[in-house]
């Protein structure tokens, strides 16, 4: 699209997330409008969502229930003083969230976003073994190539080197191990790649000394390091090796979350149960900024009992009143409209059209769960990401692409019809950027 000169100066007044403004201007996207799993852009232009905005969108955009129950709550009351009160609607949210998460969760603290869910469990998991009698125990364990948050606490769990160097020093305490992909050329079956990363968590324990250690924090499914998908064997092996050391076990379910995978959590179709899950992105359809911390019920014990005893955290917008009511509406009409299994069922489908880009001799792995799926690109391929992305916003479709995978993950209201659309487009794509890179 052609962007004006007052557009233009302003993009030099504001930055874009974790890009140039220059790169973003060689193929810029102003959009306009939005509705179930489309955007229009400013001149009118068509997109097909095929990512939900950022893994954020689960009901599409504009869902009349969502908007209607935002509509109601925005009629009632949109902000209640966080220092003297908590909205009805909040404390219906935290009994929602609680019943729909895996068993024995049910201590559930609203925030504005996945940065917010992520950087409260860490300081909750520091603040509860000092309010238990383990006051040394305050080390993190976290994956390299995870993505946990853009705050120092977030960030200092992530592990991709380019977006944490400019800002160090990082903070101390956070101790990195590699997910089982670092592995997989190195042994002859994924499962045993998969147990070896296990195993090295309980290494880096056991060196640390366990009663250092607070947490190891894990994506089910991790995004940014290409739709990294672990083996069900290596998260029942994270759980008894936590349990084994009295080490909190941290989901941060921010993108598996709401659906995508077939289940709520992505931990309840694993059969593990974390101590703490980090929620985000789908939770509230993108309607409006909403996140969450689930920790273990009868952790809110050491945070009981009065004379000043607290989680000593909060932030202004936190159980907003209306990204609350939208919330709920979301897992709600998830459940009732049974979505996690139509996330299952639609997933085969797009499983199968991805399989069939292997005809372009593209494919290494297909890999993620249920409606979050990834395509990695094999040897000479890594960089045809870059092509992808502009020929996919050239086409009308929105993707996630790095440049050596692309991931998939549509509203979970997407129809047949409209998923197959998105993978024509996406074949379109890819060929185009064949083309354009051949
Ligand atoms: C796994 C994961 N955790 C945490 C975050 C941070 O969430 P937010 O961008 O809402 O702060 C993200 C964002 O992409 C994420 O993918």
């Amino acid at each position: 699209m052609e962007i004006t000169d007052r557009e233009r100066a302003l993009l030099g007044r504001t930055f874009l997330d974790f890009q140039a403004t220059e790169d973003f201007l060689e193929c810029p996207v102003i959009l306009e409008r939005a509705q179930g799993v489309c955007y229009w852009d400013r001149d009118g232009k068509r997109y097909l969502d095929a990512i939900g905005g950022i893994f954020v969108a689960s009901l599409g955009h504009g869902h009349p229930r969502v908007m209607a129950a935002m509509r109601a709550q925005m009629e009632r009351m949109t902000f209640a003083p966080p220092l003297h009160s908590i909205s009805d609607v909040t404390l219906d949210f935290v009994e929602r969230l609680g019943q729909v998460a895996p068993a024995g969760l049910g201590y559930v603290k609203p925030f504005s976003g996945g940065s917010e869910a992520v950087e409260s469990s860490l300081k909750f998991a520091r603040q509860y073994f000092k309010q238990t009698g383990r006051p040394h125990k305050y080390k993190v364990i976290s994956r390299y190539l995870a993505y946990h948050g853009a705050t120092f606490g977030g960030m200092a769990a992530s592990g991709n080197g380019p977006r944490k160097t400019k800002f160090e020093p990082q903070m101390s305490g956070f101790l990195k191990v590699f997910t089982p992909n670092h592995y997989r050329d190195r042994f002859a079956t994924w499962d045993e790649a998969n147990r070896f990363a296990a195993q090295t968590v309980e290494d880096v324990i056991l060196h640390e000394d366990p009663e250092t250690v607070a947490a190891v924090i894990v994506e089910p499914v991790g995004n940014t390091g290409g739709i990294i998908t672990p083996t069900v064997e290596y998260f029942r092996m994270l759980r008894e090796i936590c349990t084994r050391y009295d080490v909190l076990l941290i989901f941060d379910e921010v993108i598996t979350g709401f659906g995508k995978t077939g289940a709520m959590f992505a931990a309840q179709t694993l059969g593990v149960t974390p101590d703490i899950i980090c929620a985000g992105k789908g939770i509230a359809s993108g309607a409006m900024p909403l996140g969450a911390m689930i920790a273990r019920t009868d952790m809110a014990e050491a945070f009981a009992g009065g004379g000043g005893r607290n989680f000593a955290h909060g932030h202004t917008f936190a159980g907003h009143p209306l990204a609350c009511a939208a919330g709920l509406a979301v897992v709600n009409e998830i459940v009732e409209q049974g979505l996690c299994a139509r996330a299952v069922e639609i997933g085969e489908l797009l499983r199968g059209r991805l399989r069939a880009l292997a005809r372009f001799g593209i494919v290494r792995e297909i890999r993620g769960r249920g409606l979050l799926l990834g395509v990695e690109f094999c040897a000479p391929y890594q960089e045809l990401g870059k092509a992808m992305k502009r020929a996919a916003l050239e086409n009308g479709l929105i993707l996630r692409v790095d440049p050596g995978w692309f991931a998939v993950a549509p509203p979970l209201i997407t129809t047949d019809e409209q998923l197959h659309e998105m993978c024509d487009l996406i074949e379109k794509s890819v060929q185009d950027a064949l083309t354009r890179t051949a």
